[in-house]
């Protein structure tokens, strides 16, 4: 089995120079000052110059929550075609009549056989390995992964974790135990009484993930290539210091996906 290769994002100096500047103005302009739980400012900037230097035509966001990230693609590539996707479009605060937003999961969502140059954007806090078959399977050319991170404690189970064939054991607090025993009991009174149920919040809430090799023979038949990203730490920690001081876990675990055409005929 061949090894998939990493490699860093590069980006010409003209053009980096320039988009650190632009980011610098747009930053200041954002919709929500403190977005908690959404990317930070390196991760922000990251996925605003992977848009600008990619230029894709096609730009899909799996995980909006109140809207800032869209907000970012959105002054990174005006004229795209953008949608947006989260199972909870109540949090959304910045909404834009350029962006197309759905509410639901982009599994059932119909993206098969795109043509034009495309991204799928994931900071839907789900599984990466599943997400990345769909991205196969739709034709994305390049995934662009927030938060992939292969600690064990994560939050889910991530490509890192695939890469380093670690089993994933979702670690949930008591209370949010006690949580999905309740929805679980929720479903089975309503499965009995009315016999049909959705069961993706649970599945949501229940993450584990064992290692499989076959996942990690399919992925290295359709990733080209795992691009890095140079941390602008200094840059960051100077111009935008009480920012960058507040979030811990700035511009780590990203990573941009270049992804093989799956062929279907
Ligand atoms: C970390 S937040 C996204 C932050 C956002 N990208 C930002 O930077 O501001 C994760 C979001 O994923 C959403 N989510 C959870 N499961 C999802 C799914 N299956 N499909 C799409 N979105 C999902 C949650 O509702 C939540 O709003």
């Amino acid at each position: 089995m061949k090894k998939i290769t990493k490699k860093n994002f590069l980006i010409p100096a003209k053009d980096k120079a320039k988009y650190l500047n632009d980011f610098k103005n747009i930053y200041k302009k954002r919709p929500i000052q403190k977005n908690i739980g959404g990317m930070p400012i390196i991760n922000l900037f990251n996925l605003y110059s992977v848009i600008r230097s990619l230029k894709p035509k096609i730009i899909v966001e799996s995980g909006t929550f109140k809207g800032q990230s869209s907000w970012f693609i959105l002054k990174a590539a005006p004229k795209a075609k953008i949608y947006c996707f989260d199972i909870d479009l109540t949090q959304l605060i910045y909404k834009s009549n350029k962006i197309k937003y759905i509410e639901g999961d982009i599994k059932n969502y119909n993206f098969y056989n795109i043509k034009e140059k495309s991204i799928l954007i994931l900071d839907d806090h789900q599984n990466q390995i599943e997400r990345l078959k769909q991205s196969v399977l739709f034709g994305f050319d390049y995934v662009f992964l927030d938060d992939n991170s292969d600690n064990k404690n994560h939050d889910f189970y991530t490509l890192q974790h695939l890469l380093k064939k670690i089993n994933f054991n979702h670690n949930q607090k008591i209370k949010s135990i006690f949580k999905t025993m309740y929805i679980f009991l929720f479903l089975m009174v309503n499965k009995i009484f009315k016999n049909s149920n959705s069961y993706s919040l649970l599945k949501s809430r229940l993450k584990d993930f064992k290692f499989k090799k076959n996942n990690l023979e399919f992925l290295n038949s359709y990733i080209v290539k795992i691009y890095d990203f140079h941390i602008h730490k200094y840059y960051f920690k100077k111009k935008f210091y009480a920012d960058f001081k507040s979030e811990k876990k700035n511009g780590k675990y990203q990573n941009l996906i270049k992804l093989k055409k799956f062929n279907k005929n």
